[in-house]
This record gives structure tokens, C-alpha cells and sequence, in this order.
């Protein structure tokens, strides 16, 4: 793929607009419900004639857009999930935020978006984290889920790329996103991605395209859909939003990274988590067959989805239109998913050693010292 030609202005100093009365209660960080309990700040940063702006952190509001804004009416939109962690001594890390970075601009480059430049997209995060980090839930397993976005704002409805676009950051308290194991539907009529498609990126459009078959599956009595290869259908590929892995007997088998397939950040961690544990781990296609043989000849241990939001979540049941295969739970010891559910989310909270170098801390003070500058 080619790269986006742009043009970076100087390194942009923050300008930085503290709320007055900040809206944090301790019932704030108790929610149970994920992504609407916003915390005090977001970032702004536009751009503009070929140049981004001056980024802004500003108490969290309405923005206010042209109902011609293009990001409405042709889906130039893309977004990340990351999230930061507090330990028991009140540091703030992030999760290795370098890769969220590096998928958010091949996400911009594939959507015709300019890149966000590095400067606007860390410095940007780590202050606004360091001025939300009484948001930052102190609670084991929870945390506060970081949304950056790129849409485009020209007020054209011309079915052309938009020559204005805006880069956000908001966060929200992030409490479990799935309470149980899920009972998924293997998609056989609809598909996620394609070849030469946009699966791969961060596509508002993927997500929007995804609601009507979920909610056919919900309706099935299932949580989510197993999207499968769009051309036969026969293999697994993601699940709702999540990565998906098989585990067969001893062996973690995943999807590989293609065009069709999001390059998770948790995807990744696993694999790398799973061999410092010393167990295979195979990235190929994973072949429907495979795994309704293996759970009827009993090598079937475990399947789970990963992503950032659900970290990881085992999946209880696989729905074909023939047949359901239940899935039986295993113990903390048994399962390999809430093994490395555990490890990851223990490097993340700073509860264990970091042997990859994956947490980044947020220092104190960074807001105090832009201010002051
Ligand atoms: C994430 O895990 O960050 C996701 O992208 C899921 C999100 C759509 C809630």
C-alpha cells in the first residue's frame, strides 16, 4: 500500500482547558456497564489544509458539525480501543500504546485519511491521562478504556474523500465487558471482511456492518457471531470483535494476520504470552472441520475470543445450523484462556513482571509542566 502524502506542522503545543468542577464520584468508578461513563477531559486536535492543528484537551462536551459533515454520509471513520491501568501505588501505565498507534494510521491510509502525527497521538494521550487519573479505576480487572478517532468533517456530501478531518481522544470506566462465556454463531450467510476489503483496518463501517447479523444471532439465543472466510465459509476468522483461538489438544491455533483480519494488540500478546509459557501456538487458517472433529473426538479443550475491550473471554458454545457444539468450562488450572487472561492482565496492573517491556507509565506532572512552559 502506498503511504499518505502529508504535511506535519511543527511539533504542536498543547493547549490545555482544565474543568472547573470535575464529575468524578466514587460511584463513577463502581459502574458495571461499559463505554458511558465518560471521564473529564478529551482531546481535539483538527485538521486543516493539508496541516494538523494545535491539539486541545477540553473538559469533555458536545462537538457541534454540519449535517453535511462526510463522516455521516460515507463512513470516513476509523477508531482504536486501548486502555490504562492503575497499580496499587497509583501509577498509571499504558498497554504497549506504540502498536494501537501504528494500526490507527494503516487504518487512516487504507480510509484515505491523513496520519495523525506521533507527537499529537502520545503526548496527546499521556496528558490527558495525566490530567483523568483519578478515572483511572485502582480495581483489579477494571480500567479506563481510551477511544481515539479519526472522521472526516468537511461539510460536503459529495461522494468524495474529505479534505477536513478530526482526530479525538475520549476514555471511559471500563468494568468486564462480558459477565460469562459466550454462546457464538458461526456466520454462514454473512461475512466481516474480504479480500482487498477494509477488514484488517479499524473501519467505523466494519462494526456498523456487524449489528444486523449479531442481532440475527441474538436472536438465535447466541451473544456473538464467529465471522468466517467470506469466500467458502469454512474457516474461523474473528468473533464479534474479538480474535479468536482454537485450542486442540495441546496446541493454540489462531487465524494469521491478513487483509481480512484485525492485527489485535491482545491477539499478539497472547501469542507472545503463550510461547513464554512454552506451548505451541500455530497462526494458519483454522479449518470449521478441524474443530468440529476435534470436539467430537474430545481433543476440543477450549476456544476464546481476545481484543482490548473483553481482554479474553471463553466461549461456552459454537452454533452451526445443524448442530451446537457445547463447550465444557474448564478450571483456572485446566484453561490455557484464563491462564493468559491472568498474566496479561497482571503485566497490565503491574502485579508482575514485564518481561516483553509492554507497560508504559504515565508521568506525573506532564500537565503542571506543559502548562507552565
Ligand atoms: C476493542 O476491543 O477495543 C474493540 O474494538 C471493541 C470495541 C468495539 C468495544
Amino acid at each position: 500500500m502506498g503511504s499518505y502524502k502529508y504535511i506535519v506542522s511543527k511539533i504542536p503545543r498543547m493547549n490545555i482547558e482544565k474543568i472547573e468542577k470535575s464529575r468524578l464520584t466514587p460511584e463513577s468508578l463502581e459502574i458495571t456497564t461499559f463505554g458511558n461513563m465518560f471521564a473529564d477531559h478529551m482531546l481535539v486536535c483538527e485538521y486543516k489544509q493539508n496541516v494538523w492543528g494545535e491539539a486541545r484537551i477540553l473538559p469533555y462536551q458536545n462537538l457541534s458539525f454540519s449535517p453535511a459533515m462526510q463522516a455521516i454520509h460515507y463512513g470516513q471513520a476509523c477508531f482504536e480501543g486501548m486502555k490504562a491501568y492503575k497499580d496499587q501505588e497509583g501509577e498509571v501505565y499504558l498497554f504497549r500504546p506504540d502498536k494501537n498507534f501504528e494500526r490507527l494510521n494503516n487504518s487512516a491510509i487504507r480510509l484515505n485519511m491523513p496520519p495523525i502525527p506521533q507527537e499529537i497521538f502520545m503526548d496527546g494521550l499521556k496528558a490527558l491521562l495525566d490530567l483523568d487519573r483519578d478515572w483511572v479505576p485502582a480495581k483489579y480487572g477494571m480500567s479506563l478504556y481510551l477511544r481515539p478517532f479519526l472522521f472526516a468533517t468537511e461539510p460536503m456530501i459529495t461522494a468524495r474523500s474529505s479534505n477536513e478531518f478530526m482526530f479525538c481522544i475520549i476514555t471511559a470506566v471500563a468494568p468486564d465487558y462480558y459477565a460469562k462465556p459466550l454462546r457464538v454463531k458461526v456466520a454462514d450467510k454473512y461475512s466481516r471482511a474480504a479480500n482487498g476489503g477494509v477488514g484488517y483496518a479499524k473501519a467505523a463501517g466494519n462494526y456498523a456492518a456487524s449489528f444486523y447479523p449479531t442481532r440475527l444471532a441474538r436472536e438465535e439465543g447466541f451473544d456473538q457471531v464467529i465471522w468466517t472466510d467470506a469466500a467458502t465459509h469454512q474457516y474461523f476468522e474473528e468473533a464479534g470483535t474479538m480474535n479468536v483461538f482454537v485450542r486442540i489438544n495441546d496446541t493454540l491455533i489462531t487465524a494469521p494476520i491478513s487483509e481480512r483480519i484485525l492485527n489485535g494488540v491482545t491477539r499478539r500478546s497472547i501469542i507472545e504470552l503463550a510461547q513464554l509459557n512454552g506451548w505451541e501456538v500455530q497462526e494458519r487458517p483454522v479449518p470449521i472441520k478441524e474443530v468440529e472433529e476435534a470436539h467430537r473426538a474430545g481433543s476440543l479443550k477450549e476456544v476464546f475470543g481476545c481484543g482490548t475491550a473483553v481482554v479474553l473471554n471463553n466461549f461456552a458454545a459454537i452454533g452451526y445450523p445443524d448442530e451446537t457444539l457445547e463447550i465444557a468450562e474448564l478450571s483456572e488450572e485446566e484453561s490455557w484462556g484464563k491462564q493468559l487472561k491472568k498474566q496479561l492482565t497482571d503485566i497490565q496492573n503491574n502485579l508482575a513482571e514485564d518481561p516483553l517491556g509492554w507497560r508504559v507509565k504515565v508521568e506525573k506532572n506532564l500537565v503542571e509542566t506543559i502548562l507552565n512552559s
